[in-house]
């Protein structure tokens, strides 16, 4: 029997509460399709530092490195939010760990589920037709940049005392934007052939590189593909005027964090938000969402963003399309029969029931 390794990373906050639904519904595939998933559970984040003080454990890495696919939930929280710049936090695990395994593609598909059209905020009649995705370039940027903190005569208050200076720096080479633009245009070819290339290129100098290599390579390499350049703060306005007009959007890493936020409010919460990280190894599969500390603990996460993961990883890494059509499938049953956690509740149908995040997962494990 095929069996996969796949590295579990819970982290923090409503990070384990939703992990387990999502080894919920892989074990429900894996028993359907005769396929063996072997998953461990690493450390990572606040939990790590906890454990070991590293919020990136050796371990971690050497466990994620051998195995099939990693499966992460969520990290951070207020224990660990500090203003001490030389404390570990837990993001520093998650950036790392994309980092070291070279995960420079982040895929954010934002699609509407037809029964959630009410749980949006935005109007039925603009979310009608919505699906794209987002082409977040992961490794690069203002993530990854030369930064520091510190005192000196320049930033001095008007007592004359040396004061605080902080920079962070946006940083691109030429290949990081190559390869993103590349996985942009391939997507586009699988679907409605349009790219729509965010950047910042009326100011600044990373943005006005990034256009022209993205054209370059348009130009060269996908003249069959539709190409618009939009201006971040027009896209950002854009998402909600006409979403249903992009196809494939890509752009740097912290344009994309901020709009692929923005971007999950359209399907109806970020707790439907899924993500694949791609690179040239192994991948990792991870909800957009974080580990949402007003809701940890009480058992009303949504799970289906991390449910909707693994339907990625079953698509990316283990060919399985069936299985995560069938993923697919089930979650939209669960949705057309009023299965609602809070967040998505809306009481849109009178079918309508509220259920607690072990309660969803199951409503979707037993329809694999
Ligand atoms: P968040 O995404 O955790 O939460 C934002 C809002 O969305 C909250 O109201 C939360 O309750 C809600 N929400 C998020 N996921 C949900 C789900 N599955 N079901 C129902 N509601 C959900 O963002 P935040 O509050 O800005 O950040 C909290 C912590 O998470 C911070 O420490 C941040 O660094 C971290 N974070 C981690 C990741 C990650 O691990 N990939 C992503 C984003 C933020
Ligand atoms: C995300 C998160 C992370 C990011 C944080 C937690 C480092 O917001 O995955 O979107 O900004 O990439
Ligand atoms: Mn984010």
């Amino acid at each position: 029997k095929k069996t996969y390794k796949i590295c579990c990373l819970p982290g923090d906050g409503i990070g384990p509460e939703i992990i387990a639904e999502g080894k919920k519904v892989l074990a429900a595939v894996g028993k359907k399709y005769g396929v063996g998933f072997e998953c461990a559970d690493e450390l990572i984040g606040g939990a790590a530092i906890d454990a070991c003080g590293n919020p990136l454990p050796d371990g971690t890495l050497e466990a994620a490195r051998a195995s099939d696919a990693v499966l992460l939930a969520s990290v951070g929280g207020p224990k660990w939010d500090t203003t001490d710049p030389n404390a570990p936090r837990p993001e520093q695990g998650l950036l790392k760990i994309r980092k070291e395994l070279g995960l420079y593609t982040n895929l954010r598909p934002v699609q509407i589920f037809a029964a959630l059209a009410g749980a949006s905020t935005l109007k039925p009649e603009v979310i009608d037709g919505v699906d794209m995705m987002i082409v977040r370039e992961l490794t690069g940027g203002l993530y990854f940049g030369r930064r520091e903190r510190f005192y000196d005569e320049d930033g001095a208050g008007a007592d004359g005392k040396p004061g605080q200076r902080a920079y962070d720096t946006l940083e691109y080479r030429e290949y990081e934007i190559e390869r993103i633009a590349r996985q942009a245009f391939d997507a586009a070819r699988k679907r409605r052939s349009k790219v729509s290339s965010v950047d910042k290129a009326n100011v600044l100098e990373t943005s006005r590189m990034w256009r022209e290599i993205v054209h370059r390579i348009h130009d060269a390499e996908y003249p069959d593909v539709e190409l618009e350049d939009v201006l971040v703060d027009n896209a950002a306005m854009q998402l909600i005027n006409r979403p249903a007009t992009f196809d494939v959007v890509v752009t740097e890493n912290m344009f994309g964090d901020i709009l692929s936020d923005e971007a999950a409010q359209i399907t109806g919460s970020l707790g439907m938000l899924a993500s694949a990280s791609l690179g040239d190894g192994v991948a990792l599969y991870e909800p957009s969402h974080g580990s949402a500390p007003d809701i940890a603990g009480q058992g009303i996460a949504n799970p289906l963003a991390q449910i909707l993961s693994v339907e990625m990883m079953l698509r990316y890494s283990f060919d399985m399309a069936d299985a995560a059509d069938d993923i697919r499938r089930a979650v939209t049953e669960v949705l057309d029969e009023g299965l609602r956690t809070r967040d998505i509740a809306d009481g849109s149908t009178p079918a309508e029931k509220t259920l607690g995040t072990e309660a969803m997962g199951d409503e979707v494990a037993k329809r694999i």
